[in-house]
């Protein structure tokens, strides 16, 4: 089969120096994608900057901007039977780039913010993706009613949460403890593991999702 992987924090330029961003290391999303390379899948990782190396063999897209990351997945995804969005992207970008570095003037500067598009919300409303999706749903609370809320809304067949106010797991550390929301209404709690572990076996649960014909 062939999955297409989101990874890795996005950036939004304010001015030519400074960026808005977030703590993702890209480590979970290269975890799958290498993961699912070993598996014997095809992958294309679409991935933000991190300090990561990408694996070889498989078709690696890097981008920097939330927009960046939806034009990729828009013009590949329809190549892929699978589709898992890890990536931590920023919800909202600076309203107005600043053609030259924003000098230090007054007390306070404030910066305009506009919404992002929702890169996992237009796999099927937009892009019209008919493969299997998997969504992740980063939480500091409430982690299964948000998590469910992403699944129905965003029309995936799995989400998969984490609490994402522990220092020990989830974003820039080498551990993860994931729970498993199904479209089928079933749950499944993994536990505390290295993300290289959590990746082999998302994907052997992904891949037992998939029709018989796709695999
Ligand atoms: O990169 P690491 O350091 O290894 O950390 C891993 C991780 C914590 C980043 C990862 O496990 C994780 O939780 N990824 C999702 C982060 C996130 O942004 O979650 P969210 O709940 O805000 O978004 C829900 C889903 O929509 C995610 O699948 C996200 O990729 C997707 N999304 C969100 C916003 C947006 N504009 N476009 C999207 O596609």
């Amino acid at each position: 089969m062939h999955f297409l992987v989101t990874a890795g924090p996005t950036r939004e330029p304010i001015d030519p120096v400074r960026f808005l961003s977030n703590r993702s290391s890209g480590k979970m999303g290269y975890a799958l994608a290498e993961a699912a390379l070993a598996a014997g899948h095809t992958v294309t990782l679409v991935s933000g900057p991190v300090a990561l190396t990408a694996p070889e063999g498989l078709t690696f897209v890097p981008v920097e901007t939330a927009q960046e990351m939806y034009d990729a997945v828009a013009t590949r995804i329809h190549d892929a039977g699978v589709a898992i969005f890890c990536a931590a992207v920023a919800d909202y970008r600076v309203a107005s780039i600043a053609e030259e570095k924003i000098k230090k003037s007054a007390d306070e500067l404030t910066l305009r913010l506009v919404q992002n598009p929702d890169i996992l919300g237009s796999a099927r409303s937009v892009f019209g993706f008919g493969g299997l999706l998997v969504g992740f749903a980063a939480e500091t609370n409430d982690l299964a009613r948000h998590a469910l809320d992403k699944l129905r809304r965003k029309k995936c067949d799995l989400i998969v949460a984490n609490d994402v106010s522990r220092r020990d797991i989830a974003f820039d550390c080498d551990f993860n403890e994931v729970s498993l929301f199904f479209a089928d209404g079933t749950r499944e709690d993994l536990p505390f593991l290295t993300k290289h572990e959590i990746a082999a076996a998302l994907i052997g649960r992904i891949v037992a999702l998939a029709p018989q014909e796709r695999q």
